[in-house]
């Protein structure tokens, strides 16, 4: 059997511990490199269960520096990629867009780069594999989805710097023939999330008996995907998937900002024994998002039908799991939200 030296960036993050966590588990004949700079949405808490593993290695890295990629490539023999590692949250990305386009587009381009000087144009058996988001696709305004053949149109400084990745992916895959494959995937929620993400954050503020801000008058929509679908999607597309094509992932789960937060409190309530309607009170709609995306909904029908890939479990299924797993784990989420969070939550909020 060929050793595959896998590198997957972004590994300590929400997404990514979970994709680490399922290949390590499920691939002990592969090596699993996880590199990662620990950003404030990088921990290694996320892994405790499987960094003992003989197949596991982590490695502390920026992918903004091109000559420690060049350097991770030479040391692990890297084989595939697995690109998850970005700036993420929409929010930040309007305060500050230039660590987008550093992160999302020359991090990618140096990994590009360092994977293509490894591979030498011997790209039998390898594979550079482009996490992407569906919000590359736009703001939908009718009742349409988003297609692999949806023309691009980012809205907002954080989709314009993932979009600008997944071009850069194709022309390497266009000009050097870099084998590659792009997912674009809607919103994911499930444990370990970082709680400035709207569910999480959401779960933490109803527990703490914070307000719970809805921007606008709540009535965006998002296609909510559970996280270890999203992992199993990502599985199934890294060894069936076609060289150079792109695969939509998404749970055809659309719900209104406004109406998921009702859902939410409702399962809180019950959860913390608190009166029907208790946690409901704690709603309070705060100024709009700028240039907000109104609707976001996936069309995941290529993935199903070439690969046969679909979500294992229904929302409401994975609302339950990812509700224990916070309440479960508070002590996480004081430590993720100590600190330098705190201080971003009070500015971020204060101008709201
Ligand atoms: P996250 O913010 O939770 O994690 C990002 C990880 O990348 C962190 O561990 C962070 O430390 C690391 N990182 C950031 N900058 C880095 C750098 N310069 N060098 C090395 N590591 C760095 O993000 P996530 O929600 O897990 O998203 C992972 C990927 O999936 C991203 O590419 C994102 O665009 C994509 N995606 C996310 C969603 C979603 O709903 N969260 C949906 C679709 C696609
Ligand atoms: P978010 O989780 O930031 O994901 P994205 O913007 O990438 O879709 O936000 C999901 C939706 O929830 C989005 O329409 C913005 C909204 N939102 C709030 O209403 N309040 C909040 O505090 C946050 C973080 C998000």
């Amino acid at each position: 059997m060929v050793e595959r030296n896998i590198l997957i960036t972004g590994g300590a993050g929400f997404i990514g511990s979970h994709v680490v966590r399922r290949f390590v588990t499920k691939y002990p004949h592969c090596h699993i490199i996880n590199l990662d700079l620990l950003t404030y949405a990088g921990n290694l808490e996320n892994l405790r269960d499987v960094e003992g593993a003989a197949n596991y290695t982590f490695v502390r890295a920026d992918i903004r520096d091109a000559e420690a990629m060049r350097r991770v490539f030479a040391d692990h023999g890297i084989t595939d990629v697995i690109h998850l590692a970005a700036e993420s949250h929409v929010d930040r990305s309007i305060s500050d867009p230039m660590s987008f386009v550093t992160t999302n587009v020359i991090g990618t381009v140096n990994l590009l780069n360092a994977a293509r000087e490894a591979w030498k144009g011997a790209f039998e058996g390898r594979r550079f594999y482009h996490v992407s988001t569906d919000e590359v696709y736009g703001s939908l305004h009718d009742d349409s989805l988003f297609l692999e053949t949806t023309p691009y149109d980012p809205q907002s400084p954080y989709s314009a710097s993932k979009a600008s990745s997944d071009h850069f992916v194709r022309a390497y895959g266009n000009t050097y023939k870099l084998p590659f494959v792009i997912t674009n995937c809607s919103n994911n929620y499930g444990s370990h999330q970082f709680p400035e993400k709207l569910i999480p954050l959401m779960i933490n503020n109803i527990r703490t008996n914070k307000p719970l801000p809805v921007y606008g008058k709540g009535e965006n929509v998002r296609d909510w995907l559970w996280v270890e679908d999203h992992a199993s999607a990502i599985d199934t597309v890294f060894h069936a998937g076609v060289n150079g094509e792109t695969y939509n992932i998404g749970g055809h789960n659309e719900w209104k900002n406004i109406d998921l937060v009702h859902l939410l409190c409702s399962i809180m309530d019950r959860k913390l024994g608190r009166a029907a309607g208790e946690s409901a009170r704690l709603i309070t709609y705060v100024t709009d998002r700028a240039g907000h995306d109104l609707r976001y909904a996936i069309d995941a029908g290529k993935i199903e039908r070439e690969l046969g890939w679909k979500p294992s479990i229904t929302f409401e299924q994975g609302l339950e799991r990812t509700v224990d797993w916070y309440l479960a784990n508070t002590e996480w989420l004081e430590h993720v939200t100590s600190g330098a969070y705190q201080q971003y939550y009070q500015e971020h909020y204060a101008q709201r």
